[in-house]
Formats: structure tokens, C-alpha cells, sequence
């Protein structure tokens, strides 16, 4: 019988079929060690002279890494090790041998060479265990969204006008419109459809043509918008506490062994509990300038202050109220000082920086007409926009996290180019 890696304990003691890659061999002559991965997980199957038949150790001796296999024996527990497997292999198929060498291997690789093979590197254990984390993400979070109410609605990708700022758009020629541009957010288009269902997410990939080369910044990633109707600056913080511990109970109870693989610290994750560290804008410009900082009072918070600012805590932040000028045209002012915006970004601990950039939105039309206004954007391509401030309009907030950087976080990697299967980036667009 044929049976996934990860259902092996049920088979304990009986003959099965494991079908996958030889990721990695030991041994020489009397016993060989197979490494088999078959996406579900990995196993050892072994070929000891006297219980193997000579075929199967001639196969096994001349198999070469990364050919495609199917191996078959009894299943039995690993004789030292507590919870793992093992296969005494009775026979060998191969499906594939290759002929040349893969290219990966043992070895320290440059990380451009490795993303030259990234079709290639999607295959190394910790890439596995990566995309396995993120693919926990995923599902947690259409978990947190169904059961507290929320529908996803799918944002267009090709747009007319920016959400974010106009200087870091992909322009695309557009028939006889012109152009069009690649979303930076599904966010506009989110604040309509709570008008006909209350809480909405949506769950894409965006683009980015800002010239950021920093671990954090991809062209192309993929943003988890939420928005909800009558729901205030606070409430909008303790949805998203919601959702991020969720997502992070969900990684360390499915995840255990990717995180393993990982060497993550698993202690600074257990302590991702609500209330998380709530501070103003202006207090985090205090604190970053006692820690030597020489961050101005109306800056936003560069990749260093972030990751400073994060190091020192072991919860998230929500910085709150950023000085308007470098925040939106769409965000809320504070009734309180017309200043501040009423937004807030989540910061991941350990260094890890922002996750989350969320706001209430400006419902009144006139005054959301005088900041499209102000921004110099053309309130011709709003007016679907404003059109939703002129009926019905409501108190309404949202959000959207990075995928990349919350995987970044939870897996504990440096780079969030290794949490994309296929990174773009500046100079990266193959393979
Ligand atoms: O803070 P941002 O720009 O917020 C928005 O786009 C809002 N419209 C979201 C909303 O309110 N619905 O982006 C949201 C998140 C950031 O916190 C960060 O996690 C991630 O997207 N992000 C990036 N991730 C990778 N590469 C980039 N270049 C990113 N830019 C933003
Ligand atoms: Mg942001």
C-alpha cells in the first residue's frame, strides 16, 4: 500500500509504500541510509547486506541524490530515536535517476546562487519547513476570518488609481484607457463591499515599485486586507490581537516539527498572548531617542528604530497616531489633535518590525475630498470612492499584514525573500 510519509505511525509493523525524492544517502557497501522525502515529510529507508537482496543494494549504491524513487518494507520504529520511523527496504523502484549532479547540495551556497535555483532550493529542508509555516498562516487566517464573521471578497488586481502613494505603482499599458496599475492594496475596494456584508477580507498578491533593498521589502507579496463597518481605531487593534494569536497557536500546534527544522526559539512565541504593547507615535520617538536614535519628532520609523524598538520587548507593538504627513490621504484624524492620524502598525518582536499597517477611515466626504485634494491625487478617479461617504457612510477601520513578514517572524528567518516561493525583487525576477 501507498502511504504519505506523515501517516507512517499507522503503519508501524507492516509492509507499505513510500513514493518520493532521495534527498540525502549515508553508508557504503553493507548498508545504505536513504533519506526519502515525499512532500508529506521525510524517512529513512534502510538497505543492510544479508537482508536486502543484491538488486536492491546495487540500486541503492548507484541512486543518486534527488531521483525519484518508490521504496517498499515493513515500517518500524527508529531504533534510538523517540517518535520517528523507519523502512527495512525489501525493494526499490526508481522512477527517474539523474544523470547529472543537483546542483544543491551539503555545501555552504551563496544566497545568489540559490536564488538563481530557487525551482531547485523549494526542495532544501528548511525551504520545506518554510513553506510550510507560511502555509499555516494561510489557513489560520481563514480560520480567524469565518468564525468571526468575515467573508472574503476578492479585490481587483489591475487598478485605476493608487492606494498607497502614486510613486510605487507597476504601470501596465491598459487598451484605450491608457494604463492601469497593479494594486498596492485591495483596501478601496474593501471599505465598498462593507456597505453589503459588514466584515470583509480579502487575501492576494500586491506590488510595490518602491526602490526598498532591505530584508523586509519584496515587489511583489502577498496582503491580507481586512476592513470592518462600525468598527473604531481600538476596535480595529483588538481584532487584529485576535488574529495574530490565532495564527501563532495554530503555527505551534501544527508546525512543531517545520519549527524544529527551523531552529526557532519556540519561547518568544509562546508569549504571544493579548493585551499586546500599545504606544503612541510620539512616546516610541521618545524612547528610540533616549535609546540614541536621532529620529525627528514627525518621521516615520525607519527599518533600524523598528527593529531597536522591537528587540527591547517580547510582545508586539501597536504604534499608534503617526503624525498625518506621513501616513494616507484615507485615515481618520484624531478628534483629539488633528495632527495624528487615527492609525496604528502592529510591530513584530525579536527585531522583526511591522507586520500590520491599519487605520480608522475618514467617513465624512468633504473632508475626505479636501485630503485627496491635498495629496494632489485627482478626485476624478476617486469619486467611486467619495461616492461611498455620500451613502450610508459609517465609522469604519481596517488593516492588512504582509504574509512574508509574518512568516518572516514565525519561522524566524532573516530575509523575507525565503518566504516566497518566488521572490521578486529589484534585481530578481527569475526563475
Ligand atoms: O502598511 P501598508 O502599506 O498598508 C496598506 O497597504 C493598507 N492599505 C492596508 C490596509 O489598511 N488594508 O502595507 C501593509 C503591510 C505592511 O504592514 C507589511 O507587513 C506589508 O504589508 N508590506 C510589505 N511586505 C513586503 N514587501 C513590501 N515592500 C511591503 N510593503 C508593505
Ligand atoms: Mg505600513
Amino acid at each position: 500500500m501507498i502511504i504519505r510519509i506523515d501517516n507512517v505511525s499507522k503503519h508501524e509493523g507492516k509492509e507499505a509504500t513510500v513514493q518520493g525524492w532521495m534527498y540525502n544517502k549515508r553508508g557504503s557497501g553493507k548498508i545504505f541510509f536513504l533519506q526519502v522525502r515525499d512532500g508529506s515529510g521525510m524517512i529513512q529507508g534502510v538497505a543492510a547486506e544479508g537482508e536486502a537482496t543484491d538488486e536492491v543494494m546495487k540500486v541503492a549504491e548507484e541512486l543518486t541524490m534527488e531521483s525519484s524513487v518508490r521504496i517498499t518494507g515493513p515500517v518500524n520504529k527508529h531504533p534510538k530515536w523517540q517518535g520517528v520511523y523507519e523502512m527495512q527496504i525489501k525493494k526499490i523502484e526508481v522512477i527517474q535517476q539523474c544523470a547529472d549532479e543537483f546542483p544543491i547540495s551539503k555545501k555552504e551556497h551563496g544566497p545568489d546562487f540559490l536564488l538563481d535555483n530557487r525551482h531547485l532550493w523549494l526542495r532544501s529542508k528548511k525551504q520545506w519547513a518554510i513553506q510550510r509555516v507560511r502555509n499555516t498562516i494561510i489557513n489560520a487566517t481563514y480560520e480567524y476570518f469565518s468564525d468571526n464573521g468575515f467573508i472574503k471578497i476578492d479585490s481587483p488586481i489591475l487598478t485605476p488609481n493608487a492606494c498607497e502613494g502614486t510613486t510605487e505603482l507597476f504601470e501596465v499599458p491598459y487598451f484605450d484607457e491608457g494604463s492601469a496599475f497593479l494594486t498596492q492594496s485591495g483596501q478601496l475596494y474593501l471599505e465598498a463591499a462593507i456597505m453589503s456584508h459588514g466584515r470583509v477580507f480579502d487575501f492576494g498578491p500586491v506590488f510595490r515599485a518602491e526602490k526598498s533593498k532591505t530584508r523586509r521589502h519584496l515587489t511583489e507579496f502577498w496582503m491580507m486586507d481586512a476592513e470592518m463597518a462600525f468598527v473604531d481605531h481600538e476596535g480595529n487593534m483588538e481584532i487584529q490581537e485576535g488574529l495574530i494569536c490565532h495564527i501563532v497557536a495554530k503555527a505551534l500546534e501544527k508546525n512543531e516539527a517545520e519549527l524544529k527544522i527551523l531552529e526557532r526559539d519556540l519561547e518568544p512565541l509562546k508569549k504571544i498572548k493579548a493585551p499586546f504593547i500599545r504606544k503612541s507615535h510620539a512616546e516610541v520617538i521618545a524612547e528610540l531617542r533616549e535609546m540614541g536614535s536621532d529620529i525627528g519628532e514627525k518621521d516615520d520609523l525607519g527599518a533600524d528604530d523598528e527593529t531597536k524598538l522591537t528587540e527591547k520587548y517580547d510582545k508586539p507593538i501597536f504604534v499608534d497616531r503617526y503624525p498625518s504627513e506621513v501616513k494616507a490621504f484615507y485615515m481618520k484624524r484624531d478628534p483629539e489633535d488633528d495632527s495624528k492620524a487615527l492609525c496604528c502598525d502592529l510591530l513584530a518582536p525579536e527585531g522583526y518590525g511591522e507586520i500590520i499597517g491599519g487605520s480608522q477611515r475618514e467617513d465624512d466626504y468633504d473632508v475626505l475630498l479636501k485630503r485627496i485634494e491635498e495629496h494632489k491625487l485627482d478626485p476624478k478617479v476617486f469619486e467611486w470612492y467619495l461616492d461611498l461617504r455620500k451613502y450610508g457612510s459609517v465609522p469604519h477601520s481596517g488593516f492588512g499584514y504582509g504574509l512574508e513578514r509574518i512568516t518572516g517572524w514565525i519561522a524566524g528567518v532573516h530575509h523575507i525573500r525565503e518566504t516566497i516561493p518566488f521572490p521578486r525583487m529589484i534585481s530578481r525576477l527569475t526563475p
